[in-house]
């Protein structure tokens, strides 16, 4: 029987995050590189990218981090900020595919009231494109520049962020994201399908409310956290601190019987709601 440090043993794999300077994305590299991993950031926003690599190199770990300043919706630089990576570590073994954004106001406001601002009659199309490039298409790209790397190598995990958005609908939010992350748990399912034969899994977790800079940071703010806190069951918002063991799973041996999966984590609220 293998030993627990076995079973979660990513020592030396070569790992790619997306939008990994903050929130989530940070979380999932700061515990594959306190693992050991050798952990590349991609993120837009070059001063919290700098910043992250700093923090988190300070840390005590055998692990190896450093980041490149990449719009995920590029997809050229995208391509070769893949290729820098194989290169710096030899090959690549875990991507998660996690960049995303909140592409604008929902037709509601965090108190209840309409918000013409969101109303489909005033979006702008600009706004609906641009959620659709990065919390879908960027994942399609993300995932065909992993398997680029990957089927030579015989496998790897692709672990996207999708969202419980992408099975209720939430109002307060922009209108392009619910059927983005929608999109986003079918072609999962689509690529664990295409892609077992190469030893390649795909998984996708499913956050509820967690406490990031998604938004401008608004589920920092009391009153926009409260309407989020009672749909929880466990009666609070998730913590960053909270998805890392999931994600250290599904990257891991003890996965790998996981593949086409849609993980739910948050606290609870999707059954309060379905
Ligand atoms: N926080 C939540 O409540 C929540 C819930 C469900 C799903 N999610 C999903 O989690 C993922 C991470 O979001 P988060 O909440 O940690 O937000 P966040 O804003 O804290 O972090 C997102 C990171 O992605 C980066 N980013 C944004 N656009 C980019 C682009 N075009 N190219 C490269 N990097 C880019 C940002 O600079 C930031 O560092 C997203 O896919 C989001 O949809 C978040």
């Amino acid at each position: 029987m293998a030993s627990l440090e076995a079973m979660f043993d990513v020592r030396g794999k070569s790992v790619i995050v997306t939008g990994g300077a903050s929130g989530i994305g940070r979380a999932y590299a700061e515990i594959m590189l306190q693992q050991g991993a050798r952990v590349c950031i991609f993120d837009i926003d070059a001063e919290g990218l700098d910043r992250t690599v700093a923090e988190l190199g300070a840390q005590v770990g055998s692990g190896e981090i450093w980041g490149q300043q990449i719009n995920v919706g590029d997809r050229p630089a995208m391509a070769a900020a893949f290729d820098a990576v194989a290169e710096r570590h030899g090959r690549i073994d875990t991507v998660f595919a996690n960049a995303g954004i909140d592409p604008g106001p929902g037709f509601m406001t965090p108190e209840g009231e309409r918000n013409p601002e969101g109303a489909i009659e005033n979006i702008p199309d600009s706004q609906w494109d641009r959620g659709i490039e990065i919390n879908l298409t960027s994942v399609y790209t993300t995932v065909k520049n992993a398997v680029r790397h990957m089927k030579p190598n015989g496998g790897g995990e692709i672990i996207v962020t999708s969202s419980i958005a992408s099975q209720i609908n939430e109002s307060i939010v922009g209108t392009s994201y619910m059927p983005a992350k929608a999109a986003v748990n079918h072609f999962v399912r689509h690529m664990a399908m295409e892609l077992g034969a190469y030893g390649i899994r795909v998984n996708a977790i499913l956050p509820g409310p967690f406490i990031t800079n998604i938004a401008g940071g608004r589920l920092r703010n009391k009153a926009d956290r409260a309407a989020f806190e009672s749909q929880s069951l466990i009666g609070r918002i998730g913590d960053v601190e909270d998805i890392k063991g999931l994600a250290l799973l599904l990257a891991s041996p003890a996965g790998a019987y996981f593949t086409g999966s849609l993980i739910v984590i948050d606290g609870g609220s999707l059954t309060r709601m379905t």
